[in-house]
């Protein structure tokens, strides 16, 4: 038999012959030119050019739209939970006023885990939960509250439970059956993993399973999701763990006064669906004074961080229960506007914060650091008003109308302690 090429010439003849293979080579460089990214463009008329967190296509869950407020258990139990410390929980939050006030999700946080079954999915340590996640889940529901668990984007969660990475979608299912309706999600064990995908993937996962759940990320501000999961998660950690003294570094924790000057300037990152999280709160946890956990709950709250008490409900104090369920306080945090309170001025250890809210008002701190009282002045101008302006006050901790104010509204304000008002007009 002719060889192919003879058969060619033979067709087609030398010239023809080679007009072909210049035109083969012509059309193998083309394509070799023609990179994956413009092959998806000329096929896709809305490519996706950033990352999945980025896609201009992608929309948030639309949870929520004001600053989340529940409870969570690892400030006050760490690893030391079960059934009955949660259904207890639930118990006092229907009845003690805060759920009243707005206190809706009861969370339990790292080591709820057993291992996972046969095909994969995860259970409950069955020692602490003999019930079962599901049956806890209707018990918290039946009380009129939501229901939130934890997971982490490693192999393992920070107290050695499995994590979730490469069971995403499969923990996502088990968690939309078990009826939960917030995660938080952990990044202990990630190794190199990259927090944009694993958290993006986390987030679809949840939508993939059909039940509205709110995400929340706890990635301690390492990666600057502010900067990427507007879309992604609800709430995002912006710094490591909080530990219940009033300032500085204790190993891997931070005191109050420490993580309020990392969450501070990421003010504008917040906003409805998507908050800054300073971490949950430490009021009646340990041993910081009544006017530190004031400073505490009054900056939490006008820096539109979520409200997720940390202390033992069951056994609280009248102090906690006053500062945890001061209503006016709480207003503010939950204000329509969404928007996140930030410093307007600072001399040494005296400051004044500023929260402008939906009616067109502000909310304002006025917070002594210090260890002596002080003398704090708030002026109109400080907070984008004209001096002229006269605005009725309000004293946020004392529940009283304070009159009309014009220019300026000065206070003493006690060692470590806010006056916290509202001005409208
Ligand atoms: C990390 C988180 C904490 C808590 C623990 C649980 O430290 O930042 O909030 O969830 O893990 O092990």
């Amino acid at each position: 038999m002719a060889p192919i090429s003879r058969v060619v010439r033979i067709v087609i003849g030398r010239a023809g012959l080679q007009l072909y293979l210049a035109a083969l080579l012509f059309t193998a460089l083309t394509l070799g030119a023609v990179s994956p990214a413009i092959a998806q463009e000329v096929l896709d008329p809305n490519p996706v050019v950033g990352s999945p967190a980025q896609d201009p296509q992608r929309n948030s869950n639309g949870l929520a739209q004001t600053p989340p407020m529940g409870w969570n258990s690892w400030n006050k139990f760490a690893c030391n939970v079960n059934e009955k410390v949660i259904r207890d929980t639930a118990d006092a939050i229907a009845s003690n006023g805060m759920k009243d006030a707005g206190y809706q999700y009861v969370v339990i946080d790292d080591c709820w885990h057993g291992q996972r079954d046969a095909d994969g999915f995860i259970t409950a340590d069955k020692a602490r939960f003999p019930n079962g996640i599901k049956a806890l889940a209707d018990y918290i529901h039946a009380k009129g509250l939501k229901f939130g668990i934890y997971s982490d984007a490693g192999a393992k969660t920070c107290g050695g439970r499995p994590g979730s990475q490469g069971h995403e979608y499969q923990d996502a299912l088990q968690y939309a059956r078990w009826g939960v309706d917030y995660l938080k999600y952990d990044w202990c064990s990630t190794g190199t993993r990259n927090a944009e995908e694993a958290y993006t993937l986390m987030s679809d996962a949840l939508r993939a399973s059909g039940r509205p759940i709110l995400f929340s990320m706890c990635e301690w501000g390492n990666a600057k999701p502010w900067l990427w999961a507007a879309k992604v998660g609800n709430l995002w950690r912006t710094t490591g763990d909080i530990t219940a003294r009033w300032e500085g570094k204790h190993g891997y924790s931070l005191g109050i006064t420490t993580i309020v000057d990392f969450n501070e300037p990421l003010w504008p990152y917040a906003g409805p669906g998507h908050w800054n999280d300073p971490d949950m709160l430490e009021v009646g946890n340990g041993d910081l004074t009544p006017a530190e956990y004031r400073s505490h709950f009054a900056l939490w709250s006008l820096m539109a961080a979520p409200l997720i008490a940390g202390n033992d409900l069951a056994t609280m104090s009248q102090q906690t229960r006053d500062i945890l369920l001061n209503r006016d306080v709480i207003a503010v945090n939950q204000d329509a506007a969404g928007v996140q309170g930030h410093r307007v001025w600072k001399q040494g250890d005296l400051e004044v914060w500023s929260k402008p809210l939906a009616d067109g008002g502000r909310a304002v701190i006025l917070w002594n650091r210090g260890t002596q009282p002080a003398s704090i002045t708030a002026d109109w101008g400080m907070l984008g008003y004209p001096r002229s302006l006269k605005l009725n006050a309000r004293d946020l901790w004392a529940h009283k109308e304070l009159g009309q104010k014009a220019g300026s509204y000065a206070a003493t304000v006690g060692a470590h302690d806010v006056v916290m008002i509202t001005l409208r007009s």
